[in-house]
């Protein structure tokens, strides 16, 4: 295949906190997967950071976005293949950003789960700024830039998909065909990772940075990682038994352990019916803690490498404005703001 007749991908993550193996599973593992049937374009969010000022004021910022932009390269990101950029080296984003607010309805934005959630836990009357209201805009911004086929996320990025799609089409409607309507990529299985603490929520980086037994962060220490899955919530039987429900947090170190092994459901049934809860916890700290220990080892060499993570970082850059550059010159003249 050519490289003009490959699909082109897009995504990014939000530079607030550290990663955890949910961001690996459900994102970046996808990215890795897809780097020689895809031309990919992955970037670190950092102005979407500022929209959570608690999460970062204080925190120098630039060095956690250098953080994840070397963990990228340490999980597989191939810079020759890849184009991998930090959002605001790339100053488009924050322009085209500006014309999908303008386009963008108040009511579409309010009605968002992530505004509705992450606003409360803010509270809106007391302040909060209206970054996080736009925070789509800008994310859709992100994604049309670079006309992409495909969207490969998490499954609680959906919604910011799908009205990044309905921006684009009500620009297009507006001012003329000017954006691809890209389509979201979620993995089967592996989307939505729990919190091993609890399996009823999400693991995430906010709630990951409040309790030590939520996550497994990709630079958290191996025997902290193996503890923490040793510690995961199960339920009161004594171990896997497929023939009743498994009970969420067994569904959740299953899938863990099958997304880190290239494995199925039906393999996994093979290998654990009838095993101890012990022993299903060991053998998924096994894997989980040697992907680990194989990134660190790698992040380790990037990270003390300035000289070439500085080049880097400057030639993504480049490389994302040379396609991002053309398609704001094309959204502007849409507009009617330049000839
Ligand atoms: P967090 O919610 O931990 O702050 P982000 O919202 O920055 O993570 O997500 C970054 C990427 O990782 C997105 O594609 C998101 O859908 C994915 N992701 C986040 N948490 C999980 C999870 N628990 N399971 C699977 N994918 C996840
Ligand atoms: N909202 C995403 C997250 O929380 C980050 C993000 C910003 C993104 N812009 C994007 C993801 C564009 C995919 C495409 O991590």
């Amino acid at each position: 295949m050519t490289s003009q007749a490959k699909k082109r991908v897009l995504s990014g993550i939000t530079a607030t906190g550290s990663l955890h193996i949910g961001n690996y599973i459900g994102a970046i593992s996808q990215w890795v997967d897809n780097q020689a049937e895809y031309e990919n374009f992955l970037f670190v969010a950092d102005l979407h950071a500022l929209t959570i000022p608690e999460a970062i004021v204080g925190k120098n910022l630039r060095a956690r976005v250098e953080e994840i932009f070397a963990l990228y390269l340490a999980c597989g990101i191939d810079p020759e293949r890849s184009t991998l950029f930090v959002q605001s080296d790339v100053v488009e984003h924050a322009e085209l950003g500006w014309l999908m607010t303008c386009v963008t309805p108040v009511s579409w934005l309010e009605r968002m789960t992530q505004f509705k959630t992450k606003g409360k836990v803010a509270d809106v009357d007391s302040g909060v700024g209206a970054g996080l209201l736009c925070y789509p805009s800008l994310q859709a911004a992100d994604i049309l830039l670079y006309d992409p086929d495909l969207v490969p996320v998490g499954e609680d990025q959906k919604q910011h998909v799908e009205i990044t799609r309905d921006i684009a089409k009500r620009f297009n409607a507006m001012f003329g065909e000017t954006f691809k309507v890209p389509d979201v990529v979620i993995r089967q299985s592996g989307g939505r990772i729990m919190g091993l603490d609890d399996p009823t929520a999400k693991m995430s980086k906010s709630t990951a940075e409040r309790s030590p037994g939520h996550a497994i962060g990709l630079l958290d220490p191996l025997d902290k990682s193996r503890k923490a899955i040793m510690r995961a919530v199960t339920d009161s039987n004594s171990g896997v038994d497929f023939s009743n429900e498994l009970a969420p947090g067994v569904t959740n170190l299953l899938t863990i352990f099958e997304c880190f092994t290239a494995t199925t459901r039906e393999q996994s049934r093979e290998q654990f019916d009838g095993a101890g809860y012990g022993t299903l916890k060991s053998a998924v700290a096994d894997v989980v803690t040697d992907k680990l220990a194989e990134i660190q080892s790698r992040f380790h060499d990037i990270a003390d490498d300035r000289d070439t993570l500085n080049k880097q970082l400057a030639r993504g850059a480049e490389r994302a404005r040379a396609i991002a550059s053309t398609k704001l010159a094309q959204a502007y003249r849409a507009t009617g703001l330049r000839q």
